[in-house]
């Protein structure tokens, strides 16, 4: 199979995932690549895509959110449409659990008419660290980016010598959801970490933040953040260069050693294909 085209779509508040699949997409090694952010709200909300050249691959990527595909974007996955092209699928989960996100990603995938032909988990800097509880940060270092290319890499050559996808043997994805994912509400994280608010002493104004939410909850006007909407993904936090906004946890010190407790063992990248 030869491969003319490769479209990124990417949901990255934080960049990790951005990061891992443009590390892909290098691997690949075709010079014609779009990519798609369905960070941005505008996009997201228009976005119906179907893909009719079987000489274009996709790299789907997403962090992981509780154990899973952040909720915000399963009906927006159900508006991608295929006709058996090959579909890479990403997860990035910060060093916690990837719980079955995976799994999610290909079943929409196969509802939507692709053929999975790899799949794989990596390790972003987790959106709650900081430089007081740092949790896998730094990641996606020099060596999970060298891993990423190297899976582009295989990717391609598999592909290439491959006359029919769709007789490729079925990826067994592995993942399940813990017990403490199951019990928990969805979007649960405001009730473990408060919201953003903005320092007024030390902000001057740039609205760069607002620019870069990803559910538009921070008003331009006031530089509130509307508690219902936000995902508690801190991008805001990440490109404020006047660190007035900060991770603030609720109940601190036991989400803290929750955090710490389950992240303290580096996890590997997990590839399938
Ligand atoms: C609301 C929320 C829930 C998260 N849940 C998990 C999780 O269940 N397991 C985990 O390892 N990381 C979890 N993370 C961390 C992200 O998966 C990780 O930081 C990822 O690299 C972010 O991707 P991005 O940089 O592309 O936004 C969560 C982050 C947020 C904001
Ligand atoms: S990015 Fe920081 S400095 Fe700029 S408007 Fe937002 S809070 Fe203020
Ligand atoms: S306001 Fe909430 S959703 Fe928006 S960038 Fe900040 S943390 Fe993320």
């Amino acid at each position: 199979m030869k491969l003319d085209k490769v479209t990124e779509i990417f949901f990255s508040p934080t960049n990790t995932t951005k990061e891992v699949i443009t590390a892909i997409a290098k691997g690949i090694g075709v010079t014609n690549t779009e990519a798609i952010d369905l960070t941005k709200p505008a996009i997201r909300d228009k976005f119906n895509l179907h893909i009719e050249s079987s000489k274009e691959i996709l790299i789907l990527g997403v962090p992981v959110y509780e154990e899973r595909i952040p909720e915000i974007l399963e009906r927006t996955l159900t508006k991608l449409k295929g006709e058996g092209q090959a579909i890479i699928l990403i997860a990035l989960y910060g060093n916690i659990g990837e719980g079955i996100a995976l799994k999610q990603l290909k079943s929409l995938a196969e509802q939507g008419g692709f053929k999975v032909v790899g799949a794989a988990s990596f390790i972003g800097e987790h959106s709650f660290s900081t430089s007081k509880l740092e949790i896998a940060q730094g990641r996606p270092d020099r060596a999970d980016l060298k891993q990423a290319e190297e899976f582009g890499k295989r990717i391609a050559k598999k592909l290439k010598n491959t006359a029919d996808i769709h007789k490729l043997p079925e990826l067994k994805i592995e993942g399940k959801l813990p017990l403490m994912a199951k019990i928990l509400p969805r979007n649960s994280a405001r009730f473990f970490a408060q919201k953003p608010q903005v320092e007024k002493e030390n902000c001057n104004s740039c609205g760069i933040c607002v620019s870069r939410c990803p559910v538009g909850a921070i008003a331009k006007d006031d530089l509130e953040i509307n508690d219902m909407i936000c995902l508690r993904c801190f991008a805001c936090v990440r490109v404020c260069s006047q660190e007035a906004r900060k991770i603030k946890f609720k109940k601190g010190w036991i989400i803290k050693f929750i955090l710490k407790m389950k992240s303290r063992k580096r996890k590997e990248p997990r590839t399938y294909l």
